[in-house]
């Protein structure tokens, strides 16, 4: 097994404002809205050897095995309000949503993906009575596009890699048109913001649930890595306010992109074809805006061979939670971390600290994730303790 384990030479003591409180109440009327589990997982913890091990469990969100959705539909929202020039009428579910805006159709939304994203928006796009198109690289697990397309997603798959499929869901854009994209390049950059600020929602439920219950806050937070959209989310919370834990981004070794380009100073296109079972992470070139916070506000970056994820995978399902490639990539970059001569001091007392890992997705790809695990995704076993 290889990983690259680096200190953040450009990280800068910043303070970034605060998300909105809009977005929590936004999410809130969102269908089957409740926040997503966080467990205890001492067999990990003592593993490890850290004081606790807490797992933010994103392997089901909205009915759906990802995160995602908490960024796509509020940056949906979002471009619907600056379409329309302003809020729509007053809603209180999405159903009144979904009226409200009738008169645009027929309306799309579009969007690249690698996998996840992309279902986001085309269930956004189903729930409110919109098309979707969504632009995918070759080589997408038929699970994933039989997904998007189960929500009523047009998906085209485009001759290329991850960047190539931004491109081609750029050019979309148009009066019936939003293109919802979770990454930005110049020009671009309003709409990827907000789905930045959507994802903020985690670790705001994070906080409650921590202060709702006799635990500590976390002393370091792993958390995977694509473009960084999510991680610039963890640097807006967790560098807003007065706790500042160890921020630590995995990502895999072929398309490490935002490693490479701290490690260069500046943002840096590592070229494909990148390959790696995460999949959500495979992209070669971190999103512009959120590359402010991952320079200023990471502190490690972690990047792991598939070997890693395929072992963190199973460690995961022994502690009972069920998690695809991309999602088990922060446990999988926490043990690398941790077995690197520098980076096993990156908490200084490590024994009685608190580590938050966030698994950001269920098992995407069943038949993946039972040639991996050994077992169905369906057959993994008891409840860890729910802290909330
Ligand atoms: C499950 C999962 N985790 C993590 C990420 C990484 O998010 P980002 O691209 O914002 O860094 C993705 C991206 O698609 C994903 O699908």
């Amino acid at each position: 097994m290889s990983s690259l384990v680096v200190a953040n030479q450009l990280r800068l003591d910043r303070k970034w404002e605060a998300p909105p409180a809009a977005i929590a109440a936004f999410h809130r009327r969102m269908p089957a809205y409740s926040p997503t589990l966080l467990l205890d997982a001492p067999d990990l913890a003592r593993q490890l050897d850290v004081g606790r091990i807490l797992i933010k469990a994103e392997t089901r969100r909205m009915g759906l095995p990802s995160f995602k959705i908490l960024g796509a539909s509020w940056a949906t929202y979002q471009a619907i309000c600056a379409h329309i020039g302003g809020e729509p009428e007053p809603w209180g579910n999405i159903n009144e949503l979904a009226a409200n805006l009738a008169h645009l159709k027929p309306f799309k939304l579009a969007t690249a993906t690698d996998g996840n994203h992309g279902r986001a928006v085309s269930f956004m796009a189903r729930l409110l009575g919109f098309e979707a198109h969504i632009f995918v690289p070759e080589g997408m697990a038929a699970a994933r596009i039989d997904a998007m397309m189960a929500e009523g997603a047009t998906v085209t798959i485009i001759h290329g890699d991850y960047d190539d499929a931004v491109a081609r869901a750029g050019e979309e854009a148009s009066d019936r048109c939003l293109v919802v994209s979770d990454t930005s390049w110049p020009g671009y950059e309003t709409i990827p913001a907000q789905v930045i600020e959507g994802y903020t929602t985690i670790f705001a439920e994070v906080d409650e649930a921590i202060d709702a219950s006799e635990l500590d806050h976390p002393d370091m937070v792993v958390v995977p890595m694509g473009v960084g959209a999510f991680m610039a989310a963890a640097v807006t919370h967790y560098r807003s306010g007065r706790r500042r834990p160890v921020l630590v981004g995995v990502e895999p070794m072929d398309a490490n992109c935002v490693q490479a380009s701290a490690m260069a100073g500046e943002i840096t296109h590592v070229p494909g074809p990148h390959r790696s079972i995460m999949v959500g992470l495979n992209c070669g070139r971190p999103s512009l805006i959120a590359w402010p916070r991952l320079s200023a506000g990471i502190d490690w970056f972690v990047s792991v061979d598939d070997d890693h994820a395929r072992q963190a995978m199973r460690d995961l399902a022994s502690a009972a939670v069920v998690a695809g490639e991309t999602g088990a990539a922060s446990l999988a970059g926490l043990q690398a971390l941790l077995a690197h001569a520098d980076g096993a001091h990156a908490l200084p007392d490590r024994a009685g600290s608190t580590v938050l890992i966030v698994v950001t997705e269920g098992a995407t790809d069943p038949v993946a994730y039972e040639a991996i695990v050994g077992r169905s995704h369906d057959r993994i076993g008891r409840v860890l303790t729910a802290i909330r």
